[in-house]
């Protein structure tokens, strides 16, 4: 057969290791981890889930190797414990009996330990430990690691690589990236020793080679080790790309693929796991300067999820392999769709920071477009309904299409009504914002889906109670969504006041000088592309705080792009009226002030479409209403129970 990418379909060769494909899965943490470190069941469905939708390899995450140092982030794995072992057997088995190659990585946090602890207290008295003295910028204390201790660091991670490969892992990652332990000594930053192991590249490499030499030793050639490194650690006193080079190429007569990532967590956050501001890819150009000084093979990392793209990057040589995280959180059937021929079938990351805001506030995995994150041993196909029924599902937004996709592939015949011209909902005006465009293309790629299926899609068509008893659905989902919140306060009638959709649909001009009432996720986001386009714009919120609805990894990458453009923030302001020559507002001191502006941009929020709702209670046997139509809250949610709504017909 001929594959639309070849180049990523393509084995590749990794030491005695045969890769089925160029699509690799990067770490992930899983959930369901004991206080040993121990994986649980929805920890072996997650990587399970990985492999069976085809990843060449599928590296396991964080194997804490010397607990005594590293007080860890929460929810790590440890082998320390005698007795472990079999449940780290069960997760190389769940992995390898799908085809692909069980990776796990060693890790060491360094001065970083227990950063991301729920209860950060309880690590805080471990001291961290680290290349040198120093403090943290939480305030932590950092010791420098002795002679000593970093001989048992190095035996430790050797003991780790042997029992890993005893359990059935076939190789190891060496994480030697994001400002760990072993980039700490790497940091000409954080490395401030005057031993053997600090100074010249020479010395902050002495740390890497000698975990790396020693793991070797133990486990023999036929365990390859990929050494998963930061090109360049892109802060200021960090090292470089040129550095980088010559770190890859000082250490890879010790490795077998080389899998170049980019900065750290402490300092680059929105680049180590690009941010939806930045293109997809952004980091792929430190994997080629790389290339270029090495022979094994490299890895790119960061943002990818279009097939199209990483075909591109490994034909023009850039990379030998790319490795995906929350594109396949996404969608773990990437690599087998990429396989098929039905790359247009991949549902795509948001970038949306659901996956990684979740953990430490629930200690759950979520990702906003798979409703099957963390409970991947439930099960991880689409029942067939043992009774075939006729579903009519109102409503082609998001909610809409997730729910007739799923009943659709449940074997029921399904009636999907858009009362618009066009499938996507709320999702149509994200095609105005460039840094949503995944969230855009995700209405276009469940409108395809849904057509895929077979879904009956009927646009211009109104679900009311007379349709209904046209049709007698067995079943009704209802997914009509939300409409903008009136403004609750007086607005003049020669006042411009726009909705969202008038300026992103409509493409109306709002004129130079713009208010931006509301300053929620909607409002950061308008205010910031109104900002960027050339406007003077002035962001009212009655809170006291900007996009409280933000998640938390999400919020402070959205209000640094906000504090990178000069848009006038009003917290605490609460509009009063609108008229002609613009927007009064009540300042938090009292004071009233106008606002001159050209226009108004009204974001205060959504509210459910309450009368359609209600007329369609009794539309069918059975009714369910989803998405925004229940409650206006977030995407997740509406893709979790629009899926749920369609299983449950
Ligand atoms: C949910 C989640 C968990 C992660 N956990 C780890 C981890 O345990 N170890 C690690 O080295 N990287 C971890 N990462 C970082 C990823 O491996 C990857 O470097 C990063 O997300 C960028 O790749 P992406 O753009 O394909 O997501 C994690 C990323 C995500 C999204």
């Amino acid at each position: 057969m001929k594959r639309d990418y070849p180049h990523l379909c393509k084995p590749l060769q990794v030491g005695n290791l045969t890769f089925r494909n160029r699509m690799t899965s990067a770490p992930m943490g899983a959930t369901d981890i004991d206080a040993q470190g121990t994986p649980g069941l929805r920890t072996l469905g997650f990587y399970e889930a990985r492999a069976k939708g085809g990843a060449a390899s599928v590296t396991v995450s964080e194997l804490v190797v010397h607990p005594d140092t590293d007080g860890s982030q929460m929810l790590h794995l440890s082998l320390a414990t005698p007795g472990q072992l079999g449940a780290f057997a069960y997760v190389a088995d769940a992995i390898k009996r799908h085809g692909a190659v069980a990776s796990i990585e060693l890790s060491h946090s360094g001065q970083y330990a227990g950063t991301y602890m729920v209860d950060k207290k309880a690590k805080g008295e471990l001291c961290q430990w680290g290349p040198s003295d120093g403090v943290r910028p939480d305030g932590m204390k950092v010791r420098a690691l002795s002679a000593e201790q970093i001989d048992d660091i190095v035996a430790a991670y050797a003991n780790a690589a042997v029992l890993a490969r005893r359990a059935g892992f076939q190789m190891c990652m060496v994480h030697a990236g994001h400002g760990w332990l072993i980039n700490q000594f790497l940091s000409p930053y954080f490395n401030k020793r005057t031993d053997e192991y600090g100074g010249s590249l020479e010395n902050r490499m002495r740390f890497a080679r000698r975990i790396l030499t020693a793991i070797r030793e133990a486990t023999g050639p036929g365990f390859p080790i990929e050494l998963r490194m930061s090109g360049s650690e892109l802060f200021d006193g960090g090292y470089d790309i040129e550095e980088g080079c010559r770190i890859a190429a000082g250490l890879e007569d010790l490795v077998d693929l080389i899998h170049v990532s980019a900065g750290s967590y402490q300092f680059g956050f929105s680049i180590t796991h690009p941010s939806m501001f930045r293109d997809h890819g952004c980091n792929v150009h430190l994997a080629a300067q790389i290339k270029q000084h090495v022979s094994v093979p490299v890895i790119a990392i960061g943002g990818l999820s279009d097939p199209a793209q990483m075909e591109e990057i490994i034909a023009s040589g850039q990379a030998d392999g790319i490795a995906m995280a929350r594109a396949l959180l996404a969608d773990p059937e990437l690599p087998n769709k990429v396989m098929a021929n039905r790359g247009d079938e991949v549902v795509k990351c948001l970038r949306c920071f659901v996956c990684m805001a979740e953990r430490p506030v629930t200690q759950t995995r979520r990702c906003a477009v798979n409703p099957l994150i963390g409970r991947e041993f439930e099960g991880l196909t689409v029942p067939r309904a043992a009774r075939l029924k006729n579903v009519l599902v109102a409503g082609g937004g998001i909610a809409g299409m997730k729910a007739a996709h799923t009943a659709a592939l449940r074997g029921h015949g399904v009636i999907l009504c858009e009362a618009s011209d066009r499938l996507g909902g709320i999702l149509n005006t994200e095609e105005a914002l460039p840094f949503k465009r995944d969230m855009y293309e995700l209405g276009r790629t469940y409108e395809h889906l849904c057509r895929e299926v077979g879904v009956d899609v009927r646009l211009n068509t109104r679900v009311d109670a007379r349709l209904c008893e046209e049709l007698e659905p067995d079943a009704l989902i209802v997914a009509v969504g939300s409409e903008p919140i009136p403004l609750p306060f007086p607005v003049a009638d020669n006042a411009r006041v726009l909705s969202i959709d008038e300026l992103y649909l409509d493409g109306a001009e709002p004129g130079p000088e713009v208010v931006v009432i509301g300053g929620g996720l909607t409002g950061c986001e308008c205010a910031l592309q109104l900002a960027r386009t050339g406007h003077k714009v002035h962001l009212v919120e009655m809170r006291a705080e900007l996009a409280p609805d933000a998640n938390i990894r999400h919020r402070p990458i959205l209000l640094a792009e906000l504090e990178g453009e000069d848009i006038d923030v009003l917290t605490g302001a609460a509009a009063q009226r609108i008229d002609a020559d613009g927007v009064t507002v009540t300042m938090a001191d009292g004071a009233e002030r106008l606002i001159p502006c050209d226009s108004t941009i009204s974001a205060i929020g959504q509210r459910s479409r309450r009368a359609v709702v209600d007329e369609l209670r009794d539309g069918a046997p059975f009714v369910r209403i989803v998405g925004d139509a229940q409650r206006p809250a977030n995407i997740t949610l509406a893709i979790y129970e629009a899926y749920h709504a369609a299983l449950d017909v």
